[in-house]
């Protein structure tokens, strides 16, 4: 089968130091992959160069078999690649419904349905169904500025599904949220869609092991290991490299 994603020798480099060295990484369809490794492991740079944010020197990045490398951020995304940011990213000024609405815009023009008119009310249709799925519909009309951070990590998940992913990928979705709000992250993630492939770089290897089919270990920009929970729970290596840090 061809793989939703695949990365190929990926190597970034900030002066001497190899960020990512020669990295490579196969994402099934509907696969759920976890992305660990201590701090600067070079976790959250790969999830740069799969959205085309940041652009590797060495190494090509194929979705669903087409050579995405040479294509910018907002290219890759109408293709289908989704971003949740480590820290939320939203417009602060804009309410909770406007984030999401702007974000479903571009993906809600359909043969026959070039009109404006329809096209925005296809994309409030989305927009509002989005915001049920989440849980903001009563703080919709809210700027999210006004939002606490767990609540702006639900309009980001919100914005990130507007744009109708084949691939979300989630820098630490975790972070900073409460047990509460971590427990539901979970089951929202679980039961998303398995047309949508995930890569979800987390410490919590709680979530991680609850939510993945495979496991890939990232640490000094090189790949450690990758397979199942169980297979990375048991790996040696692994657990060395875990030893010396993770947050
Ligand atoms: N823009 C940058 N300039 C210089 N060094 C960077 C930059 N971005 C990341 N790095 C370095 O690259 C390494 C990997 O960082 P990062 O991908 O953020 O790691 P992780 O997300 O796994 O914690 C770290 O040593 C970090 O300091
Ligand atoms: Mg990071």
């Amino acid at each position: 089968m061809t793989p939703l994603l695949s990365a190929h020798g990926i190597t970034v480099r900030y002066g001497s130091l190899a960020a990512l060295d020669g990295v490579d990484l196969r994402i099934e369809p509907g696969q759920r992959h976890a992305l660990i490794g201590p701090n600067g492991a070079g976790k959250t740079t790969l999830l740069d160069v799969l959205a085309g944010s940041t652009r590797a020197g060495d190494g090509r990045v194929l979705l669903a078999g087409r050579d995405v490398t040479r294509l910018g951020p907002a290219a890759r995304s109408r293709r289908g690649i989704g971003r949740i940011h480590q820290r939320p990213a939203v417009w602060s000024t804009l309410t909770v419904r406007e984030n999401v609405l702007v974000a479903a815009l571009p993906r809600a023009v359909r043969p026959g349905r070039w009109h404006p008119s329809a096209r925005r009310r296809a994309a409030e249709r989305t927009a509002d169904a989005l915001l049920a799925r989440v849980g903001l519909e009563e703080i919709a009309a809210l700027p999210a500025g006004q939002l606490a951070h767990g609540q702006r990590r639900q309009v980001e998940i919100a914005v990130g599904l507007a744009g109708r992913p084949r691939l979300l990928l989630l820098d630490e979705p975790a972070a900073g949220l409460s047990a509460v709000e971590v427990a539901w992250l979970g089951e929202f993630l679980r039961t998303l869609p398995r047309a949508v492939g995930v890569l979800l770089v987390e410490h919590r290897l709680d979530l991680v092991y609850a939510l993945c089919d495979t496991v890939t270990v990232l640490r000094d920009g090189r790949t450690l290991a990758t397979g199942s929970p169980a297979h990375i729970r048991a790996s040696g290596p692994v657990r060395e490299a875990y030893a010396e840090g993770v947050a």
